[in-house]
């Protein structure tokens, strides 16, 4: 284990997100068990993007506050949330098509500390650890997930899937607290989704931290995460494994329109 397991402990308190009319996220209290995967599920609307939108402080939260780690980052700005630890992605795939793998996860050094731009010009000796560490990081990250091979192909060349762990390769270099995924398995075919999972709870045993996914595909929540936590109309509606979220009748009647024993 990891020595930093015990960071990522995230609480986020009566958070709210209101777009005019609508309360996108009407109170959310939830505090996040660190170096656990949860999933979060919930109708098309429930509020699951804008809830990972606030914590990753892409939007603006109308109330409420966020702790990470015992530090209260409410006002913290969404880089220097992404400073501290919080990282997310995004719903589509966003790579540097006419970049190779390597490349692309090399992008993810950015958010590292650097040699002063002098230095780095100069190619001093400050600047050529930094790039040995970037390299070795690139490498070890790729190969935790199966991309090593692959570290020279064109990113346009490859299949969707592995395009969609190249972008997760690039989050996870910079070893986040705390990950925040939009939908990571869309567009994949069953095979492809069971390869995700498996390699992310493999990589997740390896380097705990804290993981929160919004998925749809409820097989998947139940393979991948230890936590689940469901909401509709912007308000937590159940809590617990996943087996207890998904026979909630509340979650039943929200998300699938009936009730438990259908
Ligand atoms: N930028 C915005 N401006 C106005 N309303 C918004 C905005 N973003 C989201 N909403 C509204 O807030 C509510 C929650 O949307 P959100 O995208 O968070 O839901 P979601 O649970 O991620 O849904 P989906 O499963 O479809 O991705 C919806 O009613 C949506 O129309
Ligand atoms: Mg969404």
């Amino acid at each position: 284990m990891s020595h930093d397991a015990v960071n990522g402990r995230l609480r986020i308190r009566d958070v709210q997100v209101q777009y005019g009319a609508v309360a996108a996220v009407a109170g959310v209290s939830v505090d996040f068990v660190p170096g656990r995967i949860t999933g979060l599920i919930g109708p098309n609307g429930a509020g699951k993007t804008t809830l990972l939108n606030a914590i990753s402080g892409f939007t603006g939260m109308t109330s409420g506050t966020l702790d990470l780690d015992g530090a209260d980052i409410t006002a913290s700005t969404a880089r220097m949330r992404a400073s501290m630890g919080i990282v997310r992605g995004f719903q589509t795939v966003r790579l540097l098509e006419r970049e190779s793998v390597f490349d692309n996860v090399m992008v993810g050094c950015e958010r590292l500390p650097h040699p002063p731009l002098l230095a780095q010009l100069l190619n001093l000796p400050s600047q050529q650890r930094c790039r040995s560490r970037d390299v070795a990081a690139v490498r070890k990250t790729l190969s935790a997930l199966g991309l090593l091979a692959d570290a020279h192909r064109l990113t346009s060349e490859l299949p969707y899937a592995s395009r969609r762990l190249v972008e997760i390769a690039r989050l996870l270099l910079v070893r986040p607290k705390v990950l925040l995924l939009d939908e990571p398995a869309a567009g994949l075919d069953a095979a492809e989704r069971r390869r995700l999972v498996s390699t992310l709870r493999a990589y997740h045993a390896e380097n705990p931290f804290t993981l929160i996914v919004i998925e749809h595909d409820i097989d998947l929540v139940r393979k991948l995460c230890e936590d689940c936590l469901a909401l509709a109309q912007g308000r937590v509606i159940a809590t617990g494994t996943p087996s207890e979220v998904l026979e909630n009748p509340l979650v039943r009647t929200a998300y699938f329109g009936q009730p438990a024993h259908a």
